[in-house]
């Protein structure tokens, strides 16, 4: 299996590339800023590649990827500012709502207008990791504008993409990993990495079980959205 994971240096990013290589996978690892952690694994199934998703400029020579591939996970994100402040009606600012935005929806569009074709070859499967910030019917807390804002975006565009990509065969998801023990969440959270990647794992797998564009926790529950 061939698989490319954005967003790979570090959290929830690092530990697909972890649990993808455990399985025997061809693993490409897009990371932004810091390949360390990437270097420490010294796997021979994994290629390691300099991608910043924000950036319509592409850095990496194309034929760095496979001609086939069987998965893509959009796993880079970021949360913007403050969550206490930054992020409220009173101080959310245009250029932060554009700029979480340019990360979170923008990119994955920037990525599958990049791999599209490979994916096509594998009649391969691509997941969008949003967030449950980003589900309509579970804002019960408001505020958060500019990763709210983003996150349900991805969604809709995976749907669009689901919708798009079904005459080739090719399957997308959008997942919510939990609340994890990562950097975005200064390592609170409900959930190991190990067991959010586990999950949205089996989720992948079992991607047929889903209608095209569905919005999936990475315990198998349906998202409503
Ligand atoms: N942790 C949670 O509880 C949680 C909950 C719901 C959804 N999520 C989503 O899960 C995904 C991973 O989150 P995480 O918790 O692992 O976050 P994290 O620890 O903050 O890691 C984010 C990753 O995204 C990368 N990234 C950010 N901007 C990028 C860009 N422009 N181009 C390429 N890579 C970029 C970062 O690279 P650098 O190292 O260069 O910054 C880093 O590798 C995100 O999409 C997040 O929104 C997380």
């Amino acid at each position: 299996m061939d698989v490319v994971i954005t967003g790979a240096g570090r959290g929830i990013g690092l530990g697909f590339v972890r649990h993808y290589l455990r399985q025997g996978a061809n693993v490409w690892a897009c990371y932004r800023s810091d390949e360390s952690l990437l270097r420490e694994l010294e796997d021979d199934n994994l290629t390691i590649v300099q991608w910043d998703i924000a950036d319509d400029k592409i850095a990496h020579a194309s034929d760095v990827f496979p001609a086939k591939l069987d998965l893509l996970i959009n796993n880079a994100g970021v949360y913007g500012s403050n969550k206490q402040h930054g992020q409220s009606l009173e101080n959310v600012t245009a250029e932060s709502m554009l700029s979480v935005f340019n990360v979170n929806c923008v990119g994955p569009i920037r990525v599958v207008q990049q791999l599209k074709d490979r994916l096509i070859m594998a009649k391969g499967k691509i997941v969008n990791i949003s967030s449950k910030m980003g589900s309509i019917e579970d804002n019960s807390s408001g505020s958060c504008y500019a990763y709210r804002a983003s996150k349900v975006a991805l969604v809709m565009v995976s749907k669009s993409m689901a919708i798009d990509l079904a005459p080739y065969a090719v399957r997308v998801l959008s997942l919510h990993p939990g609340w994890v023990k990562a950097d975005m969440t200064s390592q609170q959270g409900l959930i190991s990495v190990d067991e959010s990647v586990a999950g949205m794992a089996t989720v992948i797998e079992n991607i047929d079980q889903y209608s095209p564009g569905t919005f999936v926790k990475f315990n198998g529950e349906v998202i409503p959205y």
